[in-house]
Order: structure tokens, then C-alpha cells, then sequence
């Protein structure tokens, strides 16, 4: 990202070039495994990506925000006493959402100029909405000088605002990563307590690459919630059983005895995902640490296939692109990685076999759908941060 030249674009917006904005970044995540379990009081391993979300912003005294973005074209200024009515499925809700978020706490601020710039790709899985929700949180915290908001107070926030003000019922995985990410370390996170650790990815002669499979997520947010809604009904016939809040409380052992209570197999299917999916995290957290790279691959594709057959959010682009992945020499593991329904795929692939994996998986994929993939070296992170 260049710098100046948003800088440049910010006086071109704003004018007053002798006040200088503060400029911020919070970057996108990749989940390596670990899927549709946050909101199930699972486990989860994302990593924060080099990609995201850079702010510049400025206090102006006055009683507007002006939001803009080099992305879009829409921008637009809000007057504070507008604050928390939305602006139609325009993308200032994300922000706008966290400062409604920061109205309801009591936390008094007045205008800002701020413009956004993105160098993620949007709806792809990778948490954009997310980067721009902790930026603004993070800039607005620094801003007004709010020092009993922590982190975690923020990665809270942000979710909140996601769940309330945008109206998806996500977990806290996207927003936990790009808070709390560091550079070549994963983050194992227990969804439930919001106890972590992070967990060196050291995968020395391996790359990871994350492919876009460049398809329009239509209805996504409806289909998360409708998951989200078939994952409380399995809750609600296991409790019959055993009282339990959330699946990720129970073992694969116990699921496994318990779930002929759950009548309909369509039900059964999602929550069979789960709590597989929660089991391979933790066979993955110690594949890793062991240095098993073969077999941390293996809980990649295993993770797919439950997402593809138990969890059903793939879809054609996406099992197209995982598919020629597992094709190619070289590739020992791949995945769709997010939400699904569209959007992104990550891939283990040994370094020697890049080059070939990009050209052929691209190739392939493009014949199959009509659609040209693009592919990103992923680099693991810092999170949140003002620079
Ligand atoms: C989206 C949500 C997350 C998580 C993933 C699926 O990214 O925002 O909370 O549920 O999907 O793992």
C-alpha cells in the first residue's frame, strides 16, 4: 500500500493538508481449520493475513463523519445524530457499526474524516468486514483516548456490532484473529472460554496459498444464519439427553451415542460437523506442534469433506477448486476456508510445486466454471495496529 498517495487522495477528500491524519491497519484472516465451530463453542485456528484494511482518520471537532473508501464508490457523510440508523447494504455500516457500538457504551465522540483502503479481496472469506470493524474500533480507541477498552473489550465489540447493527449471528473468530494475531503464529482459540494459545506455524519449505474462487456469495448471510439456527435445534433434541448449551461441549464419542435422538438427518448431518470438525482442530493444534506437516494436511482435506457432505456450504466453484488442488503433486492439504458458500480456499503446497500448482489449478478451475481463480501468497501476521 502506498501511503502517500492515500494520503494525497485523503487532502483531494477533506482538504486542510496541515493536519495530518493517523493512519491504521488491521488485516484480513485465514482460517486453517476449524469451520462454523466459533458459534458453536468450539475450536478454531485462523491466522491474521499481510492483506486488510488501512484507515486514515482525523478528528475534525465538528458534528459530522465522513466516510470513503478507495474500494468503493459510494461515500457519504453521517451527522451524529443520525448515528445508528444503517445506510441501506451500503459497506459505512461497518463502521457505522462500531460506532454505534461506542454510542451505546457512552463513550462521547464528535466528527471525523476518515478514508478506507483495502488491499483484501471483499466477501471472500477472509474477514474484510471484520478488518474494517477493528480498524475503526481500534482508531476510535486510540482516538478518544479510551484506555479501559482492551483488546479483547474490542474484539467483543466487534462482534457485537456484526451480530446487532449488520445482523449476521457470527462467531468471534474472524474479529479474535485480527485483534490478536502475530506474525508466523497461529491462533488455537476456545471459542467458548476465550482461552488461547498461539501455536508457531512452522512449515519450513511449504507454502500456503489462498486461491479466490472469484464467485458471487449470493444470500450468504442467510444461509450462515440459517446454519447457525440448525446447529441450536441439534442442541436443543441432545439436551433431551444431556443438558448442553452449546455442541462444542460434547466428544465425538458422546455425539456418536447420543445421536439417533436427533430425528431428522439433516440436523444430525450439521452437528455431525462440528464436533468432528472441533476434534480435528485439536488433532491438527498437535500435528502441528509436532511438526506433522502430512498429517495436518489430511485434517485439511478431511475438514472439506465434512464442510462439503455434512455441513453442505461449499458448493460447485468451491469443491472444483479443492479438487484439482488435491490433484497436484505437491499439495498436502486444501480447503475452503471462512463462511463458504464462494469466496476462498487455503492450500498447504510444498514450495517447489507452486508455480505448477497456480498454473494447473488455475487452468482446470477456469475450464470447469467459467470463472479466472485468483491466487495470494499467504504471509502470517501481526493484528491490529497504527502505523
Ligand atoms: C464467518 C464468520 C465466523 C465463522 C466463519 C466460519 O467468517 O464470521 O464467525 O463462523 O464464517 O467458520
Amino acid at each position: 500500500m502506498n501511503l502517500s498517495i492515500l494520503k494525497e487522495r485523503f487532502f483531494e477528500l477533506y482538504g486542510n493538508p496541515e493536519s495530518n491524519p493517523r493512519c491504521f491497519f488491521a488485516p484480513g484472516r485465514v482460517n486453517l481449520i476449524g469451520e462454523h465451530t466459533d458459534y458453536n463453542g468450539g475450536f478454531v485456528l485462523p491466522c491474521a493475513l499481510q492483506y486488510g484494511t488501512y484507515l486514515l482518520i482525523r478528528p475534525t471537532g465538528d458534528a459530522v463523519v465522513r466516510l470513503a473508501s478507495t474500494n468503493m464508490d459510494f461515500k457519504t457523510e453521517i451527522r451524529l445524530e443520525d448515528m445508528g440508523k444503517k445506510v441501506g447494504s451500503q459497506w459505512v455500516n461497518y463502521p457505522l457499526a462500531i460506532f454505534d457500538q461506542f454510542r451505546q457504551l457512552n463513550i462521547p465522540f464528535s466528527g471525523f474524516d476518515m478514508l478506507f483502503s483495502g488491499d483484501i479481496p471483499n466477501s471472500a472469506g477472509l474477514s474484510s468486514s471484520a478488518s474494517i470493524e477493528m480498524v475503526t474500533a481500534y482508531a476510535l480507541t486510540v482516538l478518544l483516548n479510551a484506555i479501559e477498552l482492551e483488546m479483547l473489550d474490542l474484539v467483543k465489540l466487534s462482534q457485537r456490532a456484526e451480530n446487532e447493527f449488520i445482523g449476521l449471528n457470527c462467531g468471534i473468530m474472524d474479529m479474535f484473529a485480527v485483534g490478536m494475531g502475530k506474525k508466523d503464529n497461529a491462533i488455537f482459540l476456545n471459542c467458548k472460554t476465550l482461552e488461547y494459545k498461539r501455536v508457531p506455524f512452522v512449515t519450513n519449505g511449504f507454502a500456503l496459498i489462498i486461491a479466490n474462487t472469484n464467485k458471487q456469495r449470493g444470500l450468504a448471510d442467510s444461509k450462515y444464519n440459517e446454519r447457525v439456527a440448525e446447529c441450536q435445534l441439534a442442541v436443543t433434541y441432545l439436551s433431551m439427553n444431556t443438558p448442553i448449551s452449546k455442541l462444542g461441549e460434547l466428544s465425538f464419542m458422546q455425539f456418536f451415542k447420543m445421536q439417533e435422538i436427533i430425528p431428522d438427518e439433516l440436523i444430525r448431518s450439521r452437528a455431525r460437523h462440528i464436533i468432528s470438525e472441533n476434534q480435528r482442530v485439536l488433532n491438527a493444534v498437535s500435528a502441528l506442534q509436532k511438526g506433522d506437516i502430512l498429517q495436518f494436511g489430511a485434517l485439511m482435506n478431511a475438514s472439506h469433506q465434512s464442510l462439503r457432505d455434512n455441513y453442505e456450504v461449499t458448493g460447485f466453484e468451491l469443491d472444483t477448486l479443492v479438487g484439482e488442488a488435491w490433484k497436484i503433486n505437491g499439495v498436502v492439504g486444501s480447503r475452503m476456508t471462512g463462511a463458504g458458500f464462494g469466496g476462498c480456499t487455503v492450500s498447504l503446497v510444498r514450495e517447489d510445486a507452486v508455480e505448477n500448482f497456480i498454473e494447473v489449478v488455475g487452468r482446470e478451475y477456469q475450464l470447469k466454471t467459467g470463472l479466472k481463480a485468483d491466487f495470494y501468497l499467504a504471509e502470517i501476521s501481526d493484528g491490529v495496529k497504527e502505523i
